[in-house]
């Protein structure tokens, strides 16, 4: 903890311990404590080992730094720790000679951006139902499955195909991912909290958790291999980032540079399906009516056939349920930002160089910002009651410049796979089990076994 920053008018988080500020309420019940600190202000100091940090909670103050003066800020310290061990990508502020930092990002984000085009993202709905399809097959009626375990490896293949396409590496793609993800918890977690820790090899976990991105690296580095030597175009992600260039030099991305861009979307990436999904079927089975209005729209639109494309536009209803359940349980329950030069938030005067927090989980359960926040009530997003809601009151794909590249990929699949499973099952809660978030780094519901039961469709 430092005191080298003072902002007298800014209320601090109670109950800080000597030495360790708030670090253990983080570390054993970082929901609950983030939330309550809502009550206290816009802007609430919370005392960690280092720097302290602001968690900033009203909306006009949150539309000011990520919207409109967002070139006063830079990322936190929590992206530096992710990119010191991914590699620069177009999460990290990547710096060019001679740009400022809103500058750099700029020109790096309009290079790989076409990526993530919307026709490219619908062209992929039918790898996604395929992956779906190939798992379904797999359960039997009455079956208990670990639905979060289902839900991630459908996450690991999806994501393999729409990043590195359909071809003879995507599988090694798709477990290096996985093997990756099961590592992130005890390689990444310590580092990206403690930035004093980012390059110390010895902190537990480093050794495995270093093979497992060299082997996502490798996997991606054979894909690249592939496609040089095949040059049709295909919709994934890196066909582009291939022929990706910078606007003002036309310089291309090198394989460095294409490699931890992929090997960061992938991981991303999986934590919409892999997180956010074991909860939507959660949801679906505690409100039976919003789960039959589902059915309702899913039969209706897709009347048996497989869910394509042109068909998601439809899912209205669907799409809702999703926003709510990102709304609820945003995977990005925390992000952050650095003040590049003082700043005045409300009554708070924040010099250059202050670390904000901003909890997406927090915000979207204040009562001052969503009415009746804890109800699960996907009709709050219909436009007529949706437009009510001030800017940056919803923040599970961010906002701004720097919002979530990644949003529209993430919608499109997690509607394809919602609307392919519960087309043909439903999900039961098993009674005795209780769900117990888990918050390392991403937010997941944990282990969630759930019973399938096929549905009659009438
Ligand atoms: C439901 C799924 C997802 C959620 C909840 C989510 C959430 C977020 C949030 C909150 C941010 C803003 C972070 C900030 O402002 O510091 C963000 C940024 C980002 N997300 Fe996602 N994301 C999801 C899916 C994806 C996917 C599928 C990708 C794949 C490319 C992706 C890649 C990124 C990248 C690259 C950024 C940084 C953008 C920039 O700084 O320009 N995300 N995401």
């Amino acid at each position: 903890m430092t005191s080298t920053i003072t902002a007298p008018l800014v209320p601090t988080a109670p109950r800080a311990l000597p030495g360790i500020g708030h670090a253990l309420q983080l570390l054993c019940n970082p929901l609950p404590f983030t939330t309550s600190l809502n009550e206290l202000g816009p802007v609430v100091r919370v005392l960690v080992p280092g720097p302290d940090v602001y968690l900033v909670t009203a909306p006009d103050l949150l539309h000011r730094i990520l919207v409109t003066e967002t070139r006063d800020y830079a990322k936190g310290r929590i992206t530096e720790g992710i990119g010191s061990q991914f590699g620069p990508s177009v999460v990290m502020d990547m710096s060019f000679e001679g740009l400022t930092h809103f500058e750099s990002h700029r020109r790096h984000r309009r290079a790989v951006q076409p990526g993530f085009n919307p026709h490219r993202i619908a062209a992929q709905t039918q790898a996604a139902h395929l992956a779906v399809q190939e798992q379904l097959a797999r359960w039997r009626p009455g079956q208990t499955l670990r639905i979060d375990k289902e839900l991630a490896r459908l996450a690991y293949q999806i994501n393999a195909r729409a990043f590195c396409g359909n071809g003879p590496t995507t599988q090694s793609v798709a477990d290096a991912l996985a093997g990756l993800v099961a590592q992130t918890t005890p390689g990444l977690l310590w580092r990206v909290s403690l930035p004093q820790w980012a390059h110390l090899s010895h902190v537990p976990g480093t050794g495995a958790f270093n093979r497992a991105l060299t082997r996502l690296r490798t996997a991606i580095h054979a894909t690249i291999d592939i496609r040089r030597r095949d040059t049709q175009d295909s919709p994934d992600v890196l066909s582009h980032l291939l022929q990706a260039t910078y606007a003002d030099t036309g310089e291309r991305l090198d394989d460095h540079q294409i490699v931890s861009e992929t090997l960061f979307y992938l991981f991303a990436a999986v934590h919409g399906i892999g997180d956010a999904m074991p909860y939507a079927f959660h949801q679906l089975a505690l409100n039976p009516q919003v789960e039959q209005r589902v059915h309702e729209e899913i039969d209706a639109v897709l009347d048996g056939r497989p869910v394509q494309a042109e068909d998601l536009p439809r899912l209205d209803y669907t799409r809702r349920v999703l926003q709510e359940v990102l709304r609820l349980h945003p995977p990005v329950w925390v992000f952050a930002r650095r003040t590049l030069v003082p700043v005045q938030l409300g009554s708070a005067h924040l010099p250059a160089g202050a670390e904000i927090v901003i909890s997406p989980y927090g915000l979207h359960r204040n009562p001052q910002v969503h009415q009746d926040p804890l109800r699960f009530d996907p009709d709050r997003w219909l436009p007529e009651r949706a437009k009510s809601l001030a800017p940056c009151t919803y923040l599970a794909l961010g906002a701004g410049p720097r919002k979530c590249i990644g949003d529209n990929l993430a919608m499109t699949n997690m509607l394809t796979l919602l609307a392919t499973i519960a087309s043909r099952w439903r999900l039961r809660t098993v009674p005795t089990r209780r769900v117990r978030p888990i918050t390392r780094i991403f937010l997941s519901p944990g282990p969630l076994p759930m019973i399938c039961e096929p549905r009659s469709v009438a």
